[in-house]
């Protein structure tokens, strides 16, 4: 894909991106780092991180990465302080990191559901927290975006956990976009739709469903990781700054597929639709 950008588009803009070693979040940071941004990545483990500091440095610019349990509030102080003072102040953080299973709700243990929430809802305000707090007494203006699902707003079954915790962030996101629109820090969200990684794929994706949400997808296909990184970079780059609070869908129009009543008779044949006529 051409990029719509720039090459310099984030240029001087300073960003951390939690779970930036693998994955999505990875994407983001080879992305913003092409756009001209310096980056910091954390995640749990350091040869993952390792690795993708080392592409990007290939690209250019300064960046920084540390191993960091989200779910840990000290740690969490650590990296951001450590981001802060080899990057200088941040313009931005992505919420990214997150975990998730498939399993029946009845089967959940208490420390299953609690790895979940604590990885996604308290790790997304740990981080969202810590950041805040430099810019604030700064009075530094900051961009922050969770990285959310539609099921935040739909429900869904089998993944319980992930779900109470994304409904959370995007209950988050709105309220401090509120909170925090006086101190110039905006909070937005972004919902992808199917998106291929290793991951979700290995945690979330028995044979045959990846084909399974692609035919229920009005786009047929899944999203590419350069589309989230167009949306995410054009949220972060100062050029749509009203911006807050919201939350950007990105699934071809998954979540909709599923929830209009009559999108079923797309399926039926036509000759049967003929038969309404009067
Ligand atoms: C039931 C499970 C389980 C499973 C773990 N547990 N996996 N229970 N089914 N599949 C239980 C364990 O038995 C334990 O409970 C508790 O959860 C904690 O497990 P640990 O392995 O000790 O946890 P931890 O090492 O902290 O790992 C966290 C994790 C893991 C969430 C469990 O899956 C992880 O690290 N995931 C990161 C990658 C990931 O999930 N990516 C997907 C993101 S995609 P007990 O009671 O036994 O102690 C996404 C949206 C996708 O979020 C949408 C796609 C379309
Ligand atoms: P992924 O490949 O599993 O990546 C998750 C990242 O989070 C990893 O880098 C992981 O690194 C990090 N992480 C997990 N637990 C952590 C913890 N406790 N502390 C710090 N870092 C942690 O997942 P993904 O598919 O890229 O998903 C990225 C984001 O998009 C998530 O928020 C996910 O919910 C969302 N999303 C994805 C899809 C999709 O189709 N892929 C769809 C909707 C929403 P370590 O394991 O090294 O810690």
């Amino acid at each position: 894909m051409i990029s719509p950008f720039r090459n310099d588009l984030l240029k001087d803009h300073k960003i951390l991106i939690t779970g930036g070693g693998s994955g999505l979040g990875k994407s983001l940071a080879l992305g913003f780092a092409t756009l001209g941004a310096s980056v910091a990545i954390c995640g749990r483990r350091r040869d993952v991180l390792e690795e993708t500091a080392a592409e990007l440095n290939k690209i250019g610019g300064t960046h920084f990465f540390d191993t960091c349990d989200v779910r840990k509030p000290d740690e969490v102080a650590r990296v951001v302080d450590g981001a802060f003072s080899s990057l200088g102040q941040l313009t931005g953080l992505i919420n990214n990191a997150a975990g998730n299973f498939v399993c029946p709700t009845e089967a959940l243990s208490a420390n299953a559901f609690n790895a979940v929430v604590g990885i996604v809802l308290n790790g997304t305000f740990h981080c969202t927290q810590a950041v805040a707090k430099h810019w604030i007494e700064k009075k530094q203006a900051g961009s922050v975006i969770n990285i959310c699902t539609t099921y935040a707003w739909t429900g869904s079954a089998l993944v319980v956990p992930s779900v109470c915790a994304k409904a959370g962030v995007l209950a988050m996101t709105r309220s401090l976009a509120v909170e925090w629109g006086r101190h110039n820090i905006r909070l937005n969200a972004i919902a992808p739709g199917p998106f291929k990684t290793e991951g979700a794929w290995k945690n979330l994706m028995p044979a045959g469903f990846e084909k399974f949400l692609v035919d229920k997808n009005p786009m047929k296909r899944l999203g590419t990781h350069e589309e989230l990184v167009t949306l995410a970079a054009l949220l972060l780059s100062g050029s749509v700054n009203y911006i807050n609070g919201d939350c950007i869908t990105i699934d071809g129009g998954e979540w909709l597929q599923g929830a209009g009543q009559f999108n079923g008779l797309l399926t039926v044949p036509p000759e049967q639709l003929e038969q309404l006529k009067r």
